[in-house]
């Protein structure tokens, strides 16, 4: 079933006063982002982004968040237009973006809480989130005494508590170290195994792509739009140990190949922003 439906999208923003962009010859105070957005995402799918820096992923994902509007065409979810932040749908922060103030029992429960659910069974709830991601015994801690990795697992839990129907993570693990990060991954798989929400998932790593996604979306260098889409045929349950897989070599490189004239592209264009800018 078709959970998620990007159709055409475009987004463009202004830029500040003064400011303008030249792009083949054309001058304007405006900056294209999205140039045409078409992706369609199945119920239960876990999809992977890549692409270069600065393209417009994290501007995608706010699309179909709900936090901004696209210029035009029109993103939709279960057939609905989406036009605000959506009470099913969940977002992860590359920054955990917890509550310094609350603990880490109290920043779970807060989704909840905003949704609406009786105390006594939000407790019941958080606790039970936080349990699933390891944190039995750290319910009480502030985030200021939680590891980078565990404050991550906070915000996951809280994310997950609400039982989204889709759950959008922008570059979630890329403050962490390797080693946290390949636990995060595995752990992040086994769970979504069990509870199946769909799942987009921003990341600069290739190999963090390939091992958690159904599909890897290739987006292009700005002005985005979808490149290539590379359908990932690794068994799951999946391993870490996949990663040294031949089929897994394979498709790391064929994303690569994708993406690398991308990157190029979205290089040559920073260098030509400093050479320019004043
Ligand atoms: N509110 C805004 N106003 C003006 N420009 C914006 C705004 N938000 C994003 N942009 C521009 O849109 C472009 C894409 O930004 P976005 O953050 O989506 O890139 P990204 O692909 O997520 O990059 P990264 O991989 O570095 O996170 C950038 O050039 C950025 O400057
Ligand atoms: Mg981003």
């Amino acid at each position: 079933m078709e959970r998620i439906a990007v159709s055409a999208v475009r987004k463009s923003f202004n830029l500040k006063p003064g400011q303008t962009v030249t792009v083949d010859g054309v001058t304007s105070s405006r900056i294209a982002v999205l140039d045409g957005v078409d992706l369609t995402i199945n119920s239960g799918e876990f999809i992977t982004l890549v692409g270069p820096s600065g393209s417009g992923k994290s501007v995608l994902l706010d699309v179909i968040a709900g936090l901004t509007e696209a210029t035009s065409g029109v993103a939709r979810i279960d057939g609905i237009e989406v036009t605000k932040p959506h009470a099913r749908t969940a977002y992860v922060f590359q920054q955990y973006a917890l509550f310094p103030w609350r603990t880490a029992l109290q920043n779970v429960e807060y989704a909840l809480e905003v949704r609406g659910v009786p105390a006594a069974e939000r407790r019941e709830r958080a606790k039970d989130f936080l349990h699933l991601f390891g944190l039995k015994g750290f319910e009480d801690r502030f985030p200021s005494q939680l590891s980078g990795g565990m404050q991550q697992r906070v915000a996951i839990a809280r994310a997950l508590s609400t039982d989204p129907q889709v759950l959008l993570m922008d570059e979630p693990f890329a403050a962490l170290d390797a080693q946290t990060r390949d636990i995060l991954q595995s752990e992040l798989l086994r769970i979504w195994e069990q509870i199946k929400t769909t799942v987009v998932f921003v990341t600069h790593s290739i190999d963090e792509a390939i091992y958690l996604a159904d599909r890897v979306v290739v987006m292009t260098a700005r002005p985005a739009s979808v490149k290539e889409i590379v359908e990932i045929d690794l068994p799951r349950p999946r391993d870490l140990d996949i990663r040294n897989s031949e089929a897994f070599n394979a498709y790391r490189g064929r994303v690569w190949e994708s993406l690398r004239d991308e990157v190029g592209k979205a290089q040559r264009d920073w260098t030509l922003a400093s050479t320019y800018a004043n």
